[in-house]
């Protein structure tokens, strides 16, 4: 799918995301666990409507990114309500330049699903954030049970077409193939959500 076609899809889920930014599934007790160790200088990528904001700090310096003008409009909004200082950047992930080891904290709260390199987004992140910094993720990807991996996998190409995700992603793989040390992992819903704190590989 190119990379337009993708950008439609997420400004067409802009006010799905904006819903559960209200709404307090069980993703808000990850999101609140992982972000409790955010501080700093902090970069989130692929931020959608700003479902993490509520979390960080306060006083914290933020920069949000995300390659859907509407995503970043119901951030910006969810910013205001928070009463959070937030730079906007509206750009593809995979194709930013940020100067290298700038950020405390870097964050990525289900995005890794999306990008068509996830490996190279993860090198990026490791690029981006200070070698003292930390690195926050929470992913969703392929489940270590084998019927719900197997229903993961035959539902993958629609759900990709229709929602622009893979549900198949091997999110520790590629955490495992990246330049970070993970310091701290914790796994959930059968071992398709992954929450882990790392630092970069210097
Ligand atoms: C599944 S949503 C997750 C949103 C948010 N991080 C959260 O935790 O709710 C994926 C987000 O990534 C954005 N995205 C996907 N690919 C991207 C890319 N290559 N560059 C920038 N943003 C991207 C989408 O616009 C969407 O807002």
């Amino acid at each position: 799918m190119d990379i337009q076609r993708q950008r439609k899809l997420f400004d067409r889920q802009a006010s799905k995301y904006e819903m559960r930014v209200r709404k307090r599934g069980r993703d808000h007790q990850w999101r609140k666990r992982l972000l409790l160790s955010a501080k700093g200088n902090i970069l989130e990528v692929s931020v959608g409507a700003g479902t993490n904001f509520s979390y960080y700090p306060q006083g914290a310096s933020i920069t949000a990114v995300d390659f859907s003008p509407a995503m970043l409009e119901k951030a910006r909004e969810a910013a205001l309500e928070e009463n959070i200082q937030v730079e906007f950047i509206l750009g593809n992930v995979e194709a930013l330049e940020l100067p290298e080891h700038s950020f405390d904290t870097v964050v990525s709260t289900l995005s890794m699903c999306a990008y068509p390199n996830p490996d190279h987004v993860l090198r990026l992140l490791s690029k981006w954030c200070r070698n003292d910094g930390q690195i926050l993720l929470l992913e969703h990807g392929l489940s270590t049970n084998r019927f719900l991996s197997r229903l993961q996998k035959a539902f993958d190409p629609v759900y990709k077409k229709r929602i622009g995700c893979h549900l198949n992603r091997d999110i520790m793989g590629l955490i495992e193939d990246a330049p970070v040390i993970v310091q701290r992992e914790e796994h959930a819903v059968f071992g398709a959500v992954h929450l882990i704190w790392a630092k970069p590989q210097s």
